[in-house]
């Protein structure tokens, strides 16, 4: 049996590069190409550990240049395309919106055609659960499957958009696909602009952490590993054309997530700071993971556990989140809070 090639766009970035590392070690038998432009998000040597195996490869190159990236499945001729590759942060969309449909939109459509033109067995498109807009802060309301999209953000509206180009390949062209739409992910190796890992960052320094508005507003936790698990089976064994929603029933408020934080590392509450709320900002997320674990899918982090395992992983990898934390990103960073 000849090995199966993956594709797995944005595999430098946080989820991807956890995916990344989740296959190459499970799959001996898979090549994996890891292919990322490495924007600000992108950080290869989180790959240091697995760059020699046999079965990785990595792969620079833009997902939007067309020329490139047809020429890269005429010639490696992928059997599956896992494709995380995207701009992320809501706040960076709110100032710069453009980019956000350059990648997450035209991006997503020129895979989608090399995808078409060359062949796969499957296209696996990562998407989030943004895209179906907020939920009032009532426990008892859940986004399925079936909830209507109404993104409010560029970066959702730009997520809901690649969603759509997606199904269209697929009722169009008869492109196999899925697609996964999951809630807030955490875990190592998490960008320190999102907020866990920016609290658990700041904390560690004695600095504030910036919690929006009255930190009120509430997101469904998901362990980024828990997330791999659910992509692996999506690709194998989802029904083709399907949509399945990824979360572990974790909800917190924003304030509950900081403070669980603060104390789990013995400071002081004071620490935190109110600043102005982010524009248009979604109220509550949570997810109805009820599909995917009829397919055979369970979460092994609660919030708990996921939460004491990445504050450890934390504390032991200071060196990474502290070259993350300077440059470029340092000055994003205060031009937004502390303008
Ligand atoms: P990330 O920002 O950490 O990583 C994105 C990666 O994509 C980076 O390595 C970056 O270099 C790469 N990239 C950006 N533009 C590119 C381009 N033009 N060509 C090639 N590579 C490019 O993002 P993440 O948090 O790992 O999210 C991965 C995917 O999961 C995204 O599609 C996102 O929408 C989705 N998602 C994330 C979350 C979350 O909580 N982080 C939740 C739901 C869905
Ligand atoms: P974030 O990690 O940016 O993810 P998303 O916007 O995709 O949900 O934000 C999670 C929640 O935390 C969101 O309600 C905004 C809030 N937040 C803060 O209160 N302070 C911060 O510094 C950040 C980055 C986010």
């Amino acid at each position: 049996m000849s090995r199966k090639k993956i594709l797995v766009t944005g595999g430098a970035g946080f989820i991807g590069g956890n995916f990344v590392q989740y296959m190459v070690k499970k799959y001996p038998a898979y090549d994996i190409y890891n292919l990322d432009f490495l924007t600000y998000a992108g950080d290869l040597t989180k790959h240091s550990e697995i760059e020699e195996l046999e079965n990785y490869y990595f792969l620079k190159a833009d997902i939007a240049d067309r020329d490139s990236i047809a020429t890269l499945f005429k010639e490696l001729k992928f059997d599956f395309v896992v494709h995380f590759a995207a701009e992320s942060h809501v706040d960076r969309s709110i100032t710069d919106p453009g980019i956000f449909v350059q990648t997450n939109v035209v991006g997503t459509q020129v895979l989608l055609d090399a995808a078409k033109q060359y062949g796969i067995t499957k296209f696996v498109h990562v998407s989030t659960d943004e895209v179906y807009g907020d939920l009032e802060f009532d426990p008892t309301t859940f986004f399925t499957e079936v909830t209507p999209l109404q993104p409010n953000s560029p970066y959702s509206a730009s997520k809901a958009s690649s969603d759509l180009l997606v199904r269209a390949y697929h009722e169009t062209f008869g492109l196999p696909m899925n697609i996964t739409r999951c809630s807030n992910n955490y875990g190592p190796y998490h960008f320190p602009e999102k907020l866990i890992p920016l609290t658990i960052s700041r904390v560690l320094n004695d600095q504030s952490v910036p919690v929006y508005g009255d930190g009120k507003n509430i997101r469904d936790w998901l362990h980024v590993l828990d997330h791999c698990s659910a992509i692996d089976l999506v690709m194998h064994e989802g029904v083709n054309g399907e949509v399945y929603n990824v979360g572990g029933h974790n909800e917190r408020t924003n304030l509950e997530v900081v403070k669980a934080i603060i104390e789990t590392l013995g400071k002081s509450e004071e620490l935190i700071e109110y600043v102005t709320d982010r524009l248009g900002h979604d109220k509550r997320y949570a997810i109805d993971p009820t599909k995917l674990e009829q397919l055979g899918w369970n979460p092994t982090y609660t919030f708990e556990t996921g939460i004491a395992q990445t504050i450890q992983w934390y504390i032991e990898n200071k060196e990474w989140w502290e070259k993350i934390i300077s440059g470029e990103y340092q000055t994003c960073f205060e031009k937004q809070y502390y303008k």
